[in-house]
């Protein structure tokens, strides 16, 4: 007759991290595949959603445990897309994700700061709680033509991108948030 053990052995919930995301002409993309890509890698405890803003809604934010929001900087906002995303979302979650962790990822021309500014009010009514400061990445696209370009992230931005989803994924795989 195998003998209990007198100790109980540890067992970790298992986690969800939830990417949402929006781009126009791929840099954003980039950035949040990024990043998923690299919290997948970082702990395979921690299930990684990757999810277009138009295909994302409260159940999606209801069953994740943290979150990593991906926009643009559209006329010195978030994105129209993101933007649907949470006002679809907004009363179904509202108190239901209290002090849950989040990063946000904006890909902007020039600035990025009203994007972040936006997001974070948005992040205060869900009681959400910022891990990091928002990873701006600038692409300089000025004139018409640049801006409407497809873009290519460089290499060191995505590394930034990536070292935001590790830490994401190993810090709610932890339950350290
Ligand atoms: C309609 C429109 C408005 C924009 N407004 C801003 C802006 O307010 N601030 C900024 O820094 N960049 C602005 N941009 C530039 C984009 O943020 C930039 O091209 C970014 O790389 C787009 O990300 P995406 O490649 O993921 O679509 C704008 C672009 C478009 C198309």
């Amino acid at each position: 007759m195998p003998r209990r053990r007198p100790y109980a052995v540890a067992m970790r919930t298992p986690k969800t991290l939830l990417i949402v995301y929006h781009s126009m002409t791929g840099g954003t993309r980039q950035m949040a595949e990024a990043a998923c890509a690299a919290a997948q890698a970082a702990d395979p405890a921690v299930a990684v959603r990757l999810l277009h803003a138009s295909e994302a809604g409260a159940a999606d934010m209801l069953a994740a445990d943290g979150y990593l929001f991906a926009t643009p900087e559209n006329l010195a906002a978030i994105s129209g897309q993101l933007k649907d995303f949470f006002d679809r979302s907004y009363y179904g979650v509202l108190d239901q994700v209290n002090g849950r962790p989040y990063a946000l990822l904006v890909c902007a021309g020039s600035d990025g700061q009203n994007a972040a500014r936006q997001m974070a009010r948005i992040a205060t009514g869900w009681r959400l709680k910022a891990i990091a400061e928002p990873l701006i990445v600038c692409t300089h696209a000025q004139t018409p033509e640049a801006i409407l370009a497809p873009k290519q992230i460089g290499a060191d931005d995505l590394a930034r991108c990536q070292a935001l989803g590790e830490a994401l994924a190993v810090g709610l795989g932890m339950g350290v948030f």
